[in-house]
């Protein structure tokens, strides 16, 4: 383990056993649909590679990099980089590694509907229902977790720890 956790929440194995439960559940409901996975750098990385290995329904995938501003009125997401494919008239499934306050998805999710798709859900490894401040929710989620500061499989702090291959709590003194 790493000097930096305090403790693993989950380890390799288990965010594959989740992972693939989830996966499971997408390719009964999007079963004879071509999916469009939309990934948010880039925490989502290790779970969308995790997630796409399960998945058996046609897919195709794109990324998108955005900065959210939490706590400002207007202009609460900036999009950096955006998705390359057309998505009017197609199902969207919007691929994240945590929602914390909801900010960021929540705008995103509004962006990508008014682009037309047929549908837009939403995929999250973690979920920290504690910490929202804007009504959203995922339709697929990994794990429910309390409002601790977590690290690993794509979630850094000041861009650390995102290659670590679990989630772990990151000790007090490591962000204090
Ligand atoms: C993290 C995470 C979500 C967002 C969740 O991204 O990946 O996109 O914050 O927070 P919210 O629900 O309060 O909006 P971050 O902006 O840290 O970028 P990263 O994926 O590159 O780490």
């Amino acid at each position: 383990m790493h000097q930096d956790i305090q403790e693993i929440l989950f380890s390799l194995e288990e965010i594959q056993r989740r992972t693939k439960m989830v996966a499971q559940q997408i390719n009964q409901d999007y079963a004879g649909k071509t999916l469009i996975l939309v990934g948010l750098l880039k925490g989502s990385v290790p779970f969308m590679a995790e997630l796409m290995r399960y998945l058996t329904v046609d897919v195709r995938i794109d990324f998108m990099d955005v900065s959210s501003y939490t706590g400002v009125q207007s202009g609460q997401v900036v999009i950096k980089k955006d998705m390359e494919q057309d998505i009017e008239g197609k199902d969207v499934l919007i691929v994240e590694d945590i929602i914390d306050t909801g900010n960021t998805l929540y705008n995103i999710k509004k962006m990508l509907e008014e682009r037309k798709c047929t549908s837009c859900k939403i995929v999250t490894l973690l979920d920290k229902v504690e910490s929202r401040k804007i009504d959203i929710h995922a339709d697929y989620v990994g794990y429910d977790i309390p409002n601790v500061f977590v690290v690993g499989f794509g979630l850094d702090f000041n861009e650390k720890y995102r290659e670590l291959p679990y989630i772990g709590i990151l000790k007090k003194e490591c962000y204090e």
